[in-house]
């Protein structure tokens, strides 16, 4: 069996950011556990999505929309901002609208994550369920990780977490991604295969 194919869409885009470094620690865990993973990071953002053919056609949307049609688990990353996801999430998520028709769109789990002040990114997490039904995606129960006060989340080279419990979660977290990832990955297998 060919090893699961990962990709985390990053919402962060401020040079400091501290969800980045969750994304950072989030993939080597999962890159420990032999799964493929890609990240679209996006210091260097998608364009605004305008549904212009010139932008669908660049090499950044292609690579984009070829990388989330390959991958089987999709992890979505987003800074708390005024209760809600990033901009550049959202604006990651419409270009989707491109291949929602796409049947190799269908099938895949997505894990939510990312952190913000005292209540971590709880409104991030919200709007990021509505807009994964809205793109036929699957939420598995507890498969999403919210840090609370994330900017003293991290221990001094950024790294790792400086709480136990928290790299706990992060664990559970991973796990149940993989297991509900390889279930969906069999159940689409079986679906296209009938
Ligand atoms: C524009 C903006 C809006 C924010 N809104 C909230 C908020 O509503 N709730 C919250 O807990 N933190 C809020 N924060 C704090 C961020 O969640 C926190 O600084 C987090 O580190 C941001 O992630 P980043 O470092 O990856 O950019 C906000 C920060 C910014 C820059």
């Amino acid at each position: 069996m060919s090893r699961l194919k990962v990709l985390i869409i990053d919402g962060a885009v401020r040079q400091e950011s501290q969800t980045r470094i969750l994304v950072k620690i989030v993939s080597k865990e999962l890159m420990k556990k032999e799964l493929d993973v890609s990240v679209l990071y996006q210091n260097d953002p998608l364009p605004l999505y305008d549904q212009n053919k010139t932008t669908i056609n660049s090499p950044k949307i292609q690579n984009f929309l070829a990388n989330y049609i390959n991958a089987d688990i999709i992890v979505l990353s987003s800074p708390e901002y005024h209760n809600g996801m990033s901009g550049a999430l959202k604006n990651a998520l419409d270009w989707l609208t491109e291949i929602s028709n796409d049947k190799k769109s269908k099938f895949k789990l997505f894990g939510l994550m990312g952190g913000g002040g005292a209540f971590a990114n709880s409104g991030a997490l919200t709007q990021m369920t509505m807009s994964v039904r809205s793109i036929h995606g699957w939420i598995m129960p507890e498969v999403f990780l919210g840090v609370p006060n994330i900017w003293n989340a991290f221990n001094n080279d950024k790294t790792e977490f400086i709480e136990k419990t928290q790299e706990d979660r992060m664990i559970s977290f991973i796990n149940k991604l993989i297991y509900y990832g390889q279930f969906f990955r069999d159940s689409k297998n079986k679906l296209q295969a009938a």
